[in-house]
C-alpha cells in the first residue's frame, strides 16, 4: 500500500531529521511509530502525503509522490496533525469537515451526507454548527479526524492522536481507531495504546528506524525500550 524507500530529509539548518528510512505497509495494516522526542516521527509522517519531500521515494499504491501525483496522493493518504489548530480554521465544524469536499467540487447534498457521516463516526454528530475554536482539545481532535475521514482516504496517518487527552477522551479515540478499516500509521508515545491496537511497532531514534516488528516482542524487551527512551 505504502512503500518508503531510502528516505532522508534535512530541515533548512542542514541537520538530518530522518536518514535512510525504508518501510512497507500493507493494506489495512495498523502500525505505530514510536521513539523519543526529535526521533523524526512527525517528519516521516509529513512525507506520506508529500507535505515534505526528501531524498528517496514514497510510493502509494503504484503512485510515487511527485508534483504530478500530489493531488491524487492527498486524496489517498489523510494526515491528521498533532495539533488540531493546524487543521481547523473555519468558523463552524461543518465548514471545516466539508472543506476538502467543497474543494473537490462535490455536490451539496453529497457534502452534507459525508460530513454528517464522518462526524457520526468520530462521535460528534451534533457539533456541525459549533465553532471549532470553542471545542475541548478532545473534541477538536475528533473533528480534525473527521475532516480527513470524510475524504475516505485509504491510508490514515495520525500524529499523536491521544496526546493531551483526559482518560475518557483518550478511550474515545482508541475505540475509534480500533474500529477503522483503513491502513493506519500512528506516531505516539502512548505505549498502552500501541499494545492494545497496533500489532506492528516501528521504533525510531535519531532519524533512523531501530526496530520494526511485532509489538508484543518489542514491549517485552525492556533493554530495547530503555535504550530508545521509551521507558523512564
Ligand atoms: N521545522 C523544523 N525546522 C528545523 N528542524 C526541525 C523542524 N521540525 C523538526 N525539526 C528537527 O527534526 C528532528 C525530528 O523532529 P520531529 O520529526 O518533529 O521528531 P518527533 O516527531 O519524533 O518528535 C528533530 O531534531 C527536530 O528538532
Ligand atoms: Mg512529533
Amino acid at each position: 500500500m505504502i512503500s518508503i524507500n531510502d528516505l532522508s530529509f534535512a530541515y533548512d539548518d542542514g541537520r538530518m531529521a530522518i536518514e535512510h528510512v525504508s518501510l512497507d505497509f500493507k493494506p489495512g495494516e495498523k502500525a505505530a511509530l514510536v521513539g523519543p522526542n526529535g526521533a523524526g516521527k512527525t517528519t516521516l509522517l509529513l512525507h506520506l502525503n508529500g507535505i515534505l519531500r526528501g531524498q528517496g521515494s514514497v510510493v502509494v499504491g503504484e503512485q510515487a509522490v511527485d508534483d504530478r501525483t500530489i493531488k491524487a496522493i492527498r486524496a489517498r493518504v489523510g494526515l491528521v496533525f498533532q495539533s488540531p489548530d493546524d487543521q481547523l480554521f473555519s468558523s463552524s465544524v461543518f465548514d471545516d469537515v466539508a472543506y476538502g469536499l467543497v474543494y473537490q467540487g462535490e455536490e451539496k447534498i453529497v457534502i452534507r451526507e459525508k460530513v454528517a457521516q464522518a462526524l457520526e463516526v468520530v462521535g460528534m454528530p451534533d457539533s456541525q454548527a459549533r465553532s471549532p475554536y470553542h471545542l475541548s482539545l478532545g473534541e477538536k481532535k475528533r473533528v480534525a479526524l473527521a475532516t480527513v475521514l470524510c475524504m475516505q482516504p485509504e491510508v490514515l496517518a495520525l500524529d499523536e492522536p491521544t496526546a493531551g487527552l483526559d482518560p475518557r477522551g483518550r478511550r474515545g479515540i482508541l475505540n475509534l481507531l480500533a474500529d477503522l478499516d483503513q491502513t493506519l500509521i500512528v506516531a505516539t508515545h502512548d505505549l498502552e495504546m500501541v499494545r492494545e491496537i497496533f500489532p506492528r511497532v516501528i521504533i525510531m531514534d535519531a532519524g533512523r528506524v531501530v526496530y520494526d516488528g511485532e509489538t508484543q516482542a518489542a514491549l517485552a524487551d525492556r533493554a530495547l525500550l530503555e535504550a530508545h527512551g521509551l521507558i523512564g
